[in-house]
């Protein structure tokens, strides 16, 4: 090869290998994550897909201790507030109350925020959290404020006293 053209096809190759050399890409940001479950929030996923009772459809062990954790946290106890811890399939009647808040009142209610309806949303951390049923004033005054107004019924129509007692008005009405 004369010496020019030697010269000619070095410099070739250096602009192709230019050309295709990978540019520093700016650091773009990443696409968002597709959307999936919000870590933690198995009952948020379990209320979003109205399912019969807590843990209808889970099947995983982990997912279900999982969630167990997450209704305990909410009302601030232990998991034998709820289960004879020598057989976790036992009925229990706060087993039972838990199920019935869980389809009645997390999967039944929508908050008026847009915000789902959890366990903690009512409870905030306390299993009990009326006081003295003795002053049913107050009791009545609390239902309206925190149970009634900040809610409406998921198939449409605004909670009542009458959503939640039926006709057991002013008086204790759960399962137990
Ligand atoms: C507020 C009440 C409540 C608390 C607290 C609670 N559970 Fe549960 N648990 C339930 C209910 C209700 C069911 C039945 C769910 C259903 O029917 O879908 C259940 C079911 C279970 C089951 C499945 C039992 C079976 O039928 O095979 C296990 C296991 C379990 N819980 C473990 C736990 C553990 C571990 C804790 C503590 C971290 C805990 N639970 C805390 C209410 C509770
Ligand atoms: C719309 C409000 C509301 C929501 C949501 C709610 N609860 Fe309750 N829950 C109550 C009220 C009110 C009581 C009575 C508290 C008291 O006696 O001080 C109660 C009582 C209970 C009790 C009985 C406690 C006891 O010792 O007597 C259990 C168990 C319970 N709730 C579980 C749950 C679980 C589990 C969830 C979520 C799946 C839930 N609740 C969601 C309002 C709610
Ligand atoms: C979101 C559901 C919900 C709504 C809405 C609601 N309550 Fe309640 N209320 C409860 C629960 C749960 C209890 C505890 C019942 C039990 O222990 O069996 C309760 C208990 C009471 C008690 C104490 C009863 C007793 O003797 O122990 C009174 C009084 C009361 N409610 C009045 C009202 C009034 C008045 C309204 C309307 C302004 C109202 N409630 C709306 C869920 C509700």
């Amino acid at each position: 090869m004369p010496h020019s053209l030697e010269r000619l096809s070095f410099l070739l190759i250096l602009v192709t290998s230019c050309a295709t050399e990978p540019k520093v890409v700016p650091a773009t940001p990443s696409p968002p994550p597709p959307p999936t479950v919000p870590a933690g929030s198995l009952l948020e996923v379990q209320i979003a897909a109205h399912r019969p009772s807590l843990l209808a459809g889970l099947d995983a062990p982990s997912e279900r201790k999982t969630l167990m954790k997450e209704i305990a946290k909410q009302l601030g106890v232990d998991c034998d507030y709820c289960h004879d811890v020598a057989d976790f399939a036992a009925a229990t009647p706060n087993k039972t109350i838990a199920n019935y808040m869980f389809t009645h009142f997390a999967v039944g209610l929508v908050r008026k925020s847009d915000e789902p309806t959890t366990c903690g949303s009512c409870h905030q951390g306390q299993a009990k959290f009326l006081g003295d049923r003795g002053d049913k004033k107050r009791i009545a005054a609390l239902m309206k404020t925190t149970l009634t107004e900040p809610f409406v019924q998921r198939g449409g129509g605004a909670a009542e006293c009458a959503t939640c007692h039926g006709d057991q008005l002013n008086r204790p009405f759960l399962p137990r």
